[in-house]
């Protein structure tokens, strides 16, 4: 019987030391455009356009989530490193989970899986 579960192909990233915390790489699998990111030692990638009008994410920037305090003009991040926000019109989306940070229920941008194999950063997809 022939499974639908498609494989998921191996690419290699480059080596752990190559990327510091906040760095962030673009790898091809197959055609797809995926963004690699390091925050503190956890790596996380998504797919490198944006959802709205297809922006590529390379180019944005890596910071946490403003968060309002009880206190005017007074704000603080959340998961630092955590989004990354597209350079055109600044969507952002959580890394780790791919939940836009305004509307998570309804916008969401693919997620793929990350692996260090012997020094190495490898991505799944
Ligand atoms: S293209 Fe990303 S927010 Fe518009």
């Amino acid at each position: 019987m022939k499974s639908n579960v498609k494989e998921l192909e191996r690419t290699v990233v480059c080596k752990k030391s190559e990327m510091q915390p906040g760095d962030r790489k673009v790898v091809q699998v197959r055609r797809i455009s995926i963004l690699v990111v390091r925050k503190e030692d956890e790596f996380y990638a998504v797919r490198n356009a944006c959802p709205h009008q297809g922006a590529e994410f390379e180019k944005g920037v890596l910071r946490g989530a403003a968060r309002a305090t009880s206190e005017i003009k007074e704000v603080y991040y959340e998961k630092p490193g955590g989004f990354i926000y597209c350079p055109w019109h600044h969507w952002s989306f959580d890394v780790e989970t791919g939940c836009s940070m305004h509307d998570p229920e309804n916008t969401k941008i693919k997620t793929f899986e990350v692996k260090v194999e012997a020094d190495e950063v490898v991505v799944y997809a």
